[in-house]
């Protein structure tokens, strides 16, 4: 699939973000979409290269969230239960070298160095907005490819229905797996079609940058119309799978968080309305749309009962 110029949930760039959340970043965007390729630097030294060079394929038409929120406000649970903890402790993790692995039901398996990755593949910047189940919400700078590009790669058997991905399960440098608040390693899966579908992004950095540990570096997951436990942190696997995954939020509470979690007002979480949000940053909650506010992705679950398929 190419990637539209004009897809319908982007906005023409002049109507979207203030210039000046942007003005840091708009010579390398900028320098990008001309040239249409990576600096120099980025594939001399992967590790080095703090920003990550990439070309702005959309908006979610709406101020991104500070910077101090995106990276300081965080659900990382393998590093303790607490916003700020993430941040605080995630300093232990080492996103570099780091290897992705995508395999199971493919014709051709791939054993990903993420540094190279990342130095090659044509990295989007898109901003999308992000509903966390918990009712907090942000808009955030992501820089990604669609995860449909490396789909593609692996070549999938037709027997492959689902998509599984797996974080990282090192207590060395992850602390919080001393708690057995989930059953690590943290799990999260798609169906084939919503994995395939281009807003599905494989992401690499966020505001221009390669990803803070707290984000899950190197290498996350995140789509935009799901709530944001999807969005899975520093992936180690992707395998492709006949039957639905086990998950890591739905294999502890699955009466609360089910497989497909899509950012639904109609249907409550079993302790506390959906219905709305509070975006991180402002002071009134504001209406939660269905499906995000990415209604395109509505035509994936026709003739699905919402309220059961939660
Ligand atoms: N991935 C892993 N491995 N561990 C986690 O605890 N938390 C999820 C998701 N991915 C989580 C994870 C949840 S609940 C949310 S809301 C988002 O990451 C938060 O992403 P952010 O901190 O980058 O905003």
């Amino acid at each position: 699939m190419l990637i539209r110029r004009n897809p319908s949930w982007a906005l023409p760039e002049r109507e979207a973000t203030p210039e000046a959340l942007y003005m840091n970043r708009r010579a390398v965007v900028a320098g990008l979409v001309a040239a249409g390729a990576l600096p120099a630097a980025a594939s001399t030294d992967p590790e080095k290269v703090a920003r990550i060079a990439a070309r702005r394929t959309m908006d979610a038409g709406e101020p991104a969230t500070a910077l101090a929120d995106v990276t300081g406000y965080n659900n990382f649970y393998e590093y303790g239960l607490d916003k700020g903890d993430p941040a605080r402790r995630a300093g232990t993790l080492r996103p570099s070298p780091w290897t992705l692995r995508v395999g199971g039901l493919v014709k051709t398996p791939l054993t990903l160095d993420v540094d190279r990755y990342i130095a090659r593949a044509p990295w989007e910047e898109r901003v999308y907005r992000f509903r966390c189940v918990e009712g907090w919400s942000m808009v955030i700078p992501w820089v990604g490819v669609p995860l449909s590009s490396l789909i593609r790669a692996v070549e999938p058997l037709g027997s492959a229905r689902y998509v599984a991905f797996r974080t990282l399960a090192d207590p060395a440098q992850m602390p919080g797996l001393r708690a057995p608040v989930l059953d690590w390693p943290y799990r999260e899966g798609l169906r084939m079609d919503e994995a395939m579908h281009e807003l599905t992004l494989l992401t690499v950095g966020v505001y221009g940058r390669r990803l803070p540990n707290q984000n899950g570096a190197p290498i996350r997951l995140v789509v935009p119309w799901k709530y944001g436990f999807k969005s899975i942190k520093s992936v180690v696997a992707i395998d492709f799978v006949e039957t639905q995954p086990e998950t890591s939020w739905n294999m502890a509470t699955p009466r609360e968080y089910g497989f497909y979690s899509n950012v639904n007002p109609a249907v409550d979480h079993p302790r506390w309305s959906q219905a709305r949000e509070r975006r991180i940053g402002e002071f009134r909650r504001r209406e939660t749309l269905p499906f995000n506010g990415y209604a395109e992705v509505a035509g994936l679950y026709a003739g699905m009962d919402l309220k059961r398929f939660f």
